[in-house]
């Protein structure tokens, strides 16, 4: 009998990408508490938020658990800034391996710091984007009219972007986690052919009826079959 993963979240995916696949560096976007960033272990790690929720001291604290966090970077600014000011400088001629989008939970936010880290990705580079699957339609609005519990805005559009705008990406879905986008320069298995008009246009509603379509909605398991590595 096949097992079947219960649970998968992003940590599970980075740590098992980081690990098998030998990976040497890692960008997040939208840190926070630092509640996975800071058990990444990488030795060339960069952090990016205009509002850390954390002090000096929880980051020396956390360089004492993992060594790791000894060499973090941190970049206290939103990610358009970090992509103008910093990200030439500091990821140079190294493409990055492995990103974490987790930033501003709308479309044109999260599709811009895809857009930039692609620009920074190695050929056999992986970014995961968080919060593409809302489950709720109090989930999916607008940061402005959010009024409390989950927010995962409409990155759900992000990936109807990406899978009707980039022939050059394959992207999908782990249906974990509150989503869990794929993006990899590979050949997309499917594609979509709306106009990003098309998508603003569209509304919580839509996306409930076509959820597995649109999103190319994977089962956890199919994250080791696609990178080909071990539970
Ligand atoms: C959901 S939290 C990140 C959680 C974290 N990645 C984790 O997995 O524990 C979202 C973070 O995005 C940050 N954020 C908001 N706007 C941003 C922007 N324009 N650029 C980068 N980060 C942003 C917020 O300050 C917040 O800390």
């Amino acid at each position: 009998m096949t097992e079947t993963v219960t649970t998968l979240n992003r940590l599970d995916v980075i740590e098992s990408l980081m690990r098998q696949k030998k990976l040497k560096n890692y960008l997040e976007i939208g840190v926070a508490n630092g509640h996975i960033f800071f058990r990444v272990k990488s030795p060339f790690k960069l952090a990016v938020d205009p509002a850390f929720s954390f002090d000096r001291l929880r980051r020396i604290g956390k360089a004492l658990i993992n060594p790791a966090n000894l060499a973090n970077q941190y970049f206290e600014k939103t990610s358009d800034a970090f992509f103008a000011e910093d990200a030439d400088r500091v990821i140079g001629k190294k493409p990055l391996q492995l990103a974490l989008i987790d930033g501003m939970h709308e479309y044109q936010f999260a599709l811009r710091d895809v857009e930039n880290t692609l620009r920074y990705l190695s050929d056999d580079g992986v970014i995961i984007l968080h919060d593409c699957n809302p489950l709720t339609p109090g989930a999916a609005v607008p940061y402005d009219e959010w009024v409390e519990g989950q927010w995962n805005g409409d990155v759900w559009k992000t990936i109807l972007h990406l899978r009707s705008q980039r022939p050059d990406l394959n992207v999908f879905v782990l249906d974990t986690d509150q989503g869990l986008g794929i993006v990899t320069r590979r050949k997309p298995e499917t594609v979509l052919n709306f106009t990003p008009a098309q998508i603003d246009a569209l509304s919580y509603d839509d996306l409930a009826k076509n959820r597995a379509h649109w999103l190319n909605l994977k089962s956890p398991e199919y994250f080791y079959t696609y990178f080909g590595v071990e539970k």
